[in-house]
Parts: C-alpha cells; sequence; structure tokens
C-alpha cells in the first residue's frame, strides 16, 4: 500500500493503546487524536509522536458532544476512527456520518462483562477465563459486531492490576493488527457477521 490511511484515535486516559497504534504505524497514520479530558496523558503522547492532539469538552449533552467530536474528525479527513480507552458514548449522528467507520477495544469477552469496570466484574465473578474484544461500535455500549477476540486466562493469585497489565499486553498486539486489516479492507461486517478476507 503506498499512502498510509488517516485513522483518529479518540482517548480519555493514559493511551497504552495510542501508543500501541502510533508505533505501528504504517498501513495507517494516526493523524489526529481527540480526548474528552484535557488532562489525559495520552495527549502528550500524540504530540510527542506529531500527531494532531484535539480536546473536546465535554458538556452534559452527548448529542452536542457528539457533533463536535464529529466535525473534528471530518476537518481531520479521517477514514476510521478508533476508540482506545475513550470513556464518552458517541451518539447516532456518530454512527450516521462513519457508518462502519467506528471501532472500539474492551477488556472482557464480549458479550461478557460490557460497560466500566470490565476488568474487576470478571473477577468477582470468577471467570477462569476473560480477554480482549475488538468490535464496531453501535448506538448501544459495548455491543455492535465482533471483529476479534483474545482470550486471557485469570490466574489464581490476579487483582484487578495484574490481571488488566495482562489483558493489556494482548490489546496492544491486537489493536494495531486489527487497525492494519481495517485499512487494507481484508475486513467486512454485514448485519453481526464479520469476515476477514486476505486481499
Ligand atoms: C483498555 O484496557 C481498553 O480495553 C479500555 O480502556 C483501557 C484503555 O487503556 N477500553 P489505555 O488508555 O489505552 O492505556
Amino acid at each position: 500500500m503506498s499512502q498510509p490511511i488517516d485513522i483518529a484515535v479518540l482517548v480519555s486516559g493514559s493511551g497504552t493503546n495510542l501508543q500501541a497504534l502510533l508505533d505501528h504505524q504504517g498501513s495507517y497514520r494516526v493523524a489526529t487524536v481527540v480526548s474528552d479530558r484535557p488532562d489525559a496523558p495520552a495527549l502528550e503522547r500524540a504530540r510527542a509522536a506529531g500527531a494532531e492532539a484535539v480536546v473536546v469538552t465535554w458538556t452534559g449533552d452527548r448529542d452536542d458532544f457528539t457533533h463536535r467530536v464529529c466535525d473534528v474528525l471530518e476537518r481531520a479527513g479521517v477514514a476510521w476512527v478508533v476508540l482506545a480507552g475513550f470513556m464518552r458514548i458517541l451518539g447516532r449522528e456518530a454512527m450516521e456520518r462513519f457508518p462502519d467507520r467506528i471501532v472500539n477495544i474492551h477488556p472482557s469477552l464480549l458479550p461478557a462483562f460490557p460497560g466500566a469496570n470490565a476488568v474487576a466484574k470478571a473477577l468477582e465473578y470468577g471467570v477462569k477465563q476473560t480477554g480482549v474484544t475488538v468490535h464496531f461500535v453501535d448506538e448501544e455500549v459495548d455491543h455492535g459486531p465482533i471483529i476479534a477476540q483474545v482470550p486471557v486466562e485469570v490466574l489464581p493469585d490476579d487483582d484487578v492490576g495484574t490481571l488488566h497489565a495482562r489483558i493489556q499486553q494482548q490489546e496492544h498486539v491486537l489493536y494495531p493488527a486489527v487497525v492494519d486489516a481495517l485499512v487494507r479492507g481484508e475486513i467486512r461486517v454485514s448485519g453481526r457477521k464479520v469476515e476477514w478476507r486476505k486481499q
């Protein structure tokens, strides 16, 4: 592939997944990073890598917030929108303006443990296996068609920190690989079915 495809990464926190995505640029380029929090350490990672870093402040109105985020993404001219630890739920306008173009990573094997604190919920439940899911984003939380999953074993002495650290190791490998396949056109979605096809 000659020209990299521009993507946006949406963040709220530390941005280790953003860092993995930045470190694996090639078929894609992280053109812009959007955060709802001005103090997100992820913004520093974006700037250090030469990507545009934009703060879109949450004001309590999801539709208005979604509209402003979409305007930033459209202005940046990105082909894909990659959520990486982004703690806001985007409204319908985002799905309409970027249909089948928004993906998210979640630290559990969905549909188990959607929403916040997925690692703690898995530990509390006592599952022996949890993991990572990358999925397309729809209007429901952690619900859209599943693109890829990697299991992670829960060890007897795990706490949230140790388990999340092992989950994140998998995330940092999986997410850049999925984004690479997306921009190469190797992933097709139809309804809830997601197909991987080598070009
Ligand atoms: C990741 O575990 C991701 O699965 C979840 O939020 C966390 C973000 O971590 N959605 P980071 O900001 O990428 O370090």
